[in-house]
């Protein structure tokens, strides 16, 4: 897989357009909404995502994070000292870790085109030159292949500031929280990308895996915003 100069262009260019992200109801301004929520609360951790593709989303992530975070090291202006919370927070950047196949829509009875195994075609070595355009590099991005039911083990070490779970299947859900489950803390953002997919059926997709992870760790998720065709925002508490 080759990385057209229009691709190229367009990841370079997003830099720039980062900064009128907020109020977007997409994808993208939920991201960057949650960094927002993340520095304004100095709430420490890591990016974990569920389905990765191509990087968009994880892309779009890190570029939201640099740009809150330099408004925090930068600002001169700021009606505080940056010695307690603030520095110790500023101290250490996330580690963005990107979890997937990178060979596609893993086997499953949806029955849906759209997600149909092998779908969603993609390569780490894809994902990675992608993510270099960007100056997102390892060790500060972590992409991990293969199953959420076979990698959970390489979560990272530290809690989640924000989870981005956008895999779509039932299955996949229920593997990629029950990943995640021991890294949430008081604050976590959750973002569910296709948590009204199926035509918001309680009884399928992430909807539903949702609603069993409550009910088998008794967190409380307090919705917090909707956005894009079919995606929820939630809040953890501890
Ligand atoms: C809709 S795409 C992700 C889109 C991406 N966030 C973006 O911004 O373009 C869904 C991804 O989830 C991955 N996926 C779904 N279930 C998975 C599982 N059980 N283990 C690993 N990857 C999975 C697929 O390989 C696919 O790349």
């Amino acid at each position: 897989m080759t990385i057209s100069l229009l691709d190229n262009l367009k990841i370079r260019y997003r830099r720039f357009r980062i900064a009128s992200s907020l109020h977007r109801i997409d994808t993208l301004g939920a991201l960057h909404r949650a960094w927002a929520y993340v520095h304004a609360t100095v709430l420490p951790g890591d990016y974990y995502e569920f389905g990765v593709y191509k990087g968009n989303s994880l892309i779009n992530s890190w570029l939201s994070h640099q740009y809150f975070r330099r408004r925090l090291e930068r600002s001169g202006q700021l009606p505080f000292n940056r010695t307690g919370t603030v520095a110790r927070f500023l101290a250490r950047t996330p580690t963005f870790y990107g979890f997937d196949t990178f060979n596609g829509m893993p086997d499953n009875s949806e029955g849906e085109d759209t997600l149909a195994p092998g779908s969603f075609q993609s390569s780490i070595a894809h994902v990675t030159r992608r993510c270099a355009i960007a100056d997102l590099r390892h060790p500060t991005v972590r992409l991990i292949p293969g199953l959420f039911a076979e990698t959970k083990e390489q979560i990272g070490p530290h809690q989640a500031a924000i989870v981005h779970i956008d895999c779509d299947l039932y299955g996949s859900t229920v593997d990629a929280l029950d990943a995640i489950a021991p890294r949430l803390t008081q604050g976590t953002v959750l973002l569910f990308d296709d948590y009204n997919l199926f035509r918001a059926d309680k009884q399928r997709g992430e909807r539903r895996a949702l609603a069993e992870f409550i009910r088998k760790t008794g967190l409380n998720l307090e919705p917090w915003f909707a956005y894009g065709p079919a995606a929820q925002a939630f809040l953890c508490h501890q």
